[in-house]
């Protein structure tokens, strides 16, 4: 996560923005300020066009068909896996899972891994700081299998404490599961420290890069992690689809998660057996548009390039936390000294849920609540936190505009 600093000046962000139809539109009567893209980004327009493309002209299900339409959507469908690949530097075509997104990944590990390998006695490792998403699967997992839990805390800036994690580590772990970057608090989390003290023990590594991947250049071989996942709606692709990056060597040895057609090779009623990788994983007709429209959001990304869009963001980053740390009665939540587009914060005796229905009156988007990590809101004793997330189409204007619509909010509570 550590790109060079690039010169992003010869980029024009505003031609970039106006590429985004929707946030050229009034809300609540205000010209819109969206600032919610860790819950979901939005799409540009040729992303929008390649969808209505495929609607239109090419739809038809994919690895079944012998006519020209079902083999077209299939090529299309399948040329979005490698640039995944390349996107990530995955080694091998087959280790890109195409998943409905990172909770569904995450489902796939914890059920084909997790109840084929742990047992009684086992652990499994996660942190103060996860997703939902990345709790409750090993939750399940570990009280069908008889396994437990260990949980690496957090510091009140919001970060790992990783004398902890380097304590809890133990023969009985059987899985590290981590958040990449938290979408509460912002924190990039030192993963390379965490990969690395796994793999001396041969634990194998999860990392959730749900809001990683959109905010910098993701490499899964330098990273060395084991599986890998995240989300197509958050870096400017469509809903309902996702990836699950895995080893080779680890997706070969695993069960299928779910069957149906397509993640066969043989079926009887005696005995069936197993489609090659990546398709193992793949049961029934997968969100073909979504995919289709994920490899067009990756060109997009590209076009503009991961390095630019991670600095710029950074830069809009550091703009929002010196506007709101300026704000009297305004608290950051997560202060840690890596972070990436995410800004929690607090208003003094004002409630998230009523100070986020003022900022939505004036046109702004946040997201307000525990956002699915109640453990971190309970490490820190609140409800939830009002969160504005940053992407490169965002400008200076827009956090402007948020600090504008916090002193309104604040007056309005007086
Ligand atoms: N996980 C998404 C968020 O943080 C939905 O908002």
């Amino acid at each position: 996560m550590n790109e060079t600093v690039k010169d992003i000046s010869a980029i024009n962000w505003e031609a970039v923005r106006a590429q985004f139809p929707i946030l050229h539109q009034e809300v609540n009567g205000k010209p819109l300020v969206y600032l919610d893209n860790g819950a979901s980004s939005q799409m540009p327009q040729v992303v929008i066009d390649r969808l209505n493309r495929y609607h239109s002209f090419e739809h038809s299900n994919v690895h079944r068909g012998i006519h020209s339409l079902s083999q077209h959507a299939t090529d299309e469908y399948e040329a979005t896996r490698d640039k995944v690949r390349t996107f990530i530097n995955a080694e091998h075509l087959e280790e890109i899972i195409f998943t409905t997104g990172t909770t569904d990944s995450i489902n796939l590990v914890a059920n084909s891994y997790g109840r084929s390998n742990f047992q009684a006695g086992d652990e499994i490792m996660v942190t103060e700081m996860e997703h939902h998403a990345n709790i409750v699967p090993w939750q399940i997992v570990a009280e069908q299998t008889g396994a437990s839990l260990k949980v690496i805390p957090i510091d009140e800036n919001g970060e790992l404490i990783m004398e902890a994690f380097h304590r809890l580590l133990s023969d009985k772990t059987r899985m590290i599961a981590v958040i990449h970057v938290s979408n509460a608090l912002g924190t990039i989390n030192p993963v390379e420290e965490i990969i690395k003290a796994a793999h001396n023990r041969n634990i194998p590594v999860l990392i959730d890069g749900a809001q990683a991947v959109p905010h910098s250049k993701v490499d899964v071989q330098a990273l060395d992690a084991d599986f890998y996942s995240f989300s197509a709606h958050k870096m400017c692709g469509p809903t309902g689809f996702g990836i699950l990056y895995g080893k080779k060597e680890f997706l070969e040895a695993m069960p299928p998660y779910r069957g149906g057609g397509d993640m066969i090779d043989r079926v009887t009623f005696e005995k069936t057996t197993w489609n090659d990788l990546p398709h193992k994983f793949e049961a029934g007709t997968p969100p073909i548009a979504a995919g289709v429209g994920f490899g067009a959001a990756i060109d997009y990304i590209e076009s503009i390039g991961m390095e630019n869009i991670a600095a710029r963001e950074r830069e809009l980053v550091e703009y929002a936390t010196r506007k709101l740390s300026e704000i009297q009665g305004l608290t950051l939540v997560g202060t840690a000294s890596e972070k990436a587009s995410v800004i929690s914060f607090l208003l003094d005796g004002i409630h998230p849920t009523d100070a986020g229905t003022i900022l939505d009156k004036e046109g702004v988007a946040v997201r307000t609540g525990h956002h699915c990590a109640q453990p971190v809101m309970d490490h820190f004793s609140i409800p939830g936190t009002l969160r504005a997330s940053i992407s490169f189409y965002n400008n200076e204007h827009d956090i402007d505009r948020l600090i504008e619509a916090i002193e309104y909010t604040k007056e309005f509570f007086v």
